[in-house]
């Protein structure tokens, strides 16, 4: 056992690199310290609580250590990265079961306590009111999580349709439900001695959580999933209150601050505000007649000869990746080509979007993992003004990130979302392998304009057609 003053220094230590361990976390550069300073700091939590604890069946802890730690490392080595969002709503999912497991636990225990007390004729208070709503709230909030994190798994992995399930009056079977589950919390706060109530108030929320995310698109996962991560946090902090353990309630907050804060982040690089990602159902909008008007004689093919022979005069190139690169794997293939061009003394840089690909940092993984300098990478801000002075943009699998129709001021799908203004390069090469709409599902302009040079094909296979082109130039 500890005293109450040791086992406090050691939690303000490990909410300390939490919280240091969330700021390297910002910057892909101190990224790698960061996520070890955060798990440095759950280690102390961890080990501090079961000492204090005095769970003394060290071989049965150290057991669970090498089982999750396995696990993890399999599940780390092995999963693409396209794979990542649904890797991590899987996370928050268990996150979320892990709160409702917890504090029911707790609750049951307590009630049991209390019901062997007044059998031998005692008066002992279950539980306090602070812990009968914190253990509602786990119940919702963790119920929820995890039922909305399968879901969204299940559509990021094809398991269940990627469509938006959308129906008549599901928006008052959304309303009945939330009732339900907060009448089944209320009365776990009333009369926190019917202990079947957090089973109907965990089955209720499952439900919930179910039809939240239902009838949200595939393709804005990433968004709920951060959203999801928030849930997962909160729970973990109410869960925190049930415990009365601090590092818990820090821990949470923390994990719920900064998946909200991630969510809007995203939200704003879309230009859609968190009830339209929630209510709208993005990302079904094809107009294929305007397509033809817009690219009918206007689109100008190119090939890997050509493009070749453009970058041997070129002095500035860059790319700008998106979700077709990932798709694609072209990753190596871009590294290759930057080599053979730096090494003939072209200038080139990356221009980073914040919402390209289909989760945050997606690019910057992606070039990473090639070892490809952060130094290249540039954020939109920084890149923009950059584009009149640049010979060659070569834009690979990006489509939303690079559509001129985002300076409309209304009337699709993504008018007023920041762009990277590629258009005003010399030269713009954009690798995809047809004229099919992105995320977004509009057509882009960016296709038939006079500086634009289509080069149809998979992303790594034209990728590596170049390189092989530019080396033979
Ligand atoms: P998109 O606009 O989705 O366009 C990707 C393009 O890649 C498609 O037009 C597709 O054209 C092409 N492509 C697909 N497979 C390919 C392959 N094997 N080889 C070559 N090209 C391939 O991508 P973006 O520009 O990166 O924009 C991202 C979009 O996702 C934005 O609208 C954003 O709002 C949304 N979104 C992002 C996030 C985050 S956090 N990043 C989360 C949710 C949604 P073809 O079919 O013609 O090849």
């Amino acid at each position: 056992m500890m005293t109450e003053a040791q086992l406090n220094l050691a939690y303000l230590a490990a909410a300390a690199l939490f919280i240091l361990g969330l700021k390297g976390l910002t910057h892909p550069r101190s990224a790698v310290r960061g996520n070890t300073i955060g798990a440095l700091g759950m280690l102390i939590a961890v080990a501090v609580t079961l000492v204090d604890q005095g769970v003394m069946r060290i071989e049965l802890i150290a057991l669970g250590l090498g089982v999750g730690a396995a696990i993890g490392a399999v599940l780390a080595l092995r999963i693409r990265m396209t794979a990542m969002p649904q890797l991590v709503g899987l996370f928050n999912g268990f996150g979320g079961a892990a709160s409702v497991l917890v504090a029911g636990a707790v609750f049951f225990t307590a009630m049991q306590v209390a019901a062997r007390a007044a059998g031998a004729g005692g008066g002992v208070i279950a539980v306090t009111p602070q812990e009968s709503i914190a253990t509602a709230a786990s119940g919702l909030i963790g119920a929820v999580t995890f039922f909305g994190s399968l879901v969204a798994f299940g559509k990021l992995q094809g398991l269940v349709s990627e469509k938006p399930l959308r129906y008549p009056g599901e928006q008052a079977v959304k309303v009945v439900v939330l009732g339900a589950s907060l009448a089944a919390a209320v009365m776990i706060v009333q009369t926190p001695a019917d202990t079947g109530l957090y089973w109907v108030l965990a089955a209720a929320a499952g439900v919930l959580g179910v039809l939240l995310v239902m009838p949200i698109g595939g393709a804005d996962m990433p968004i709920v999933i951060a959203l999801l991560n928030s849930y997962s946090g909160l729970a973990a902090a109410a869960t925190g209150f049930v415990l009365s353990n601090t590092v818990l309630i820090v821990a949470g907050s923390l994990v719920g601050a900064s998946g909200i804060i991630l969510t809007q982040i995203m939200c704003k690089a879309m230009n859609r505000s968190l009830a339209n990602v929630l209510f709208g159902g993005v990302g079904a909008v094809v107009e294929s007649a305007e397509q033809d008007d817009l690219y009918a004689g206007k689109v100008k093919q190119t090939s890997g000869e050509e493009v070749a022979m453009l970058l041997k005069t070129a002095r500035r190139v860059v790319f700008v990746p998106g979700y077709g690169m990932a798709v694609a794997r072209a990753q190596t293939a871009v590294r290759m080509l930057t080599e053979a061009l730096e090494h003939d003394g072209v200038d080139v840089q990356f221009g980073i979007h914040p919402v390209a690909g289909r989760m945050p940092g997606h690019m910057n993984v992606l070039l990473a993992e090639e070892r490809i300098s952060y130094d290249k990478l540039r954020e939109m801000d920084q890149i923009n003004p950059a584009f009149p002075q640049t010979d060659v943009v070569i834009v690979l699998g990006a489509n939303d990130v690079v559509n001129p129709r985002a300076r409309e001021n209304s009337g699709n799908p993504i008018a007023g979302m920041p762009i990277l203004n590629v258009d005003q390069a010399r030269t713009v090469v954009v690798i995809k392998r047809s004229l099919s709409p992105g995320f977004a599902g509009i057509s882009n302009p960016l296709f038939a304009a006079d500086n634009t040079l289509m080069f149809f094909g998979d992303g790594k296979q034209a990728m590596e057609g170049l390189v092989a082109a530019y080396r033979e130039a």
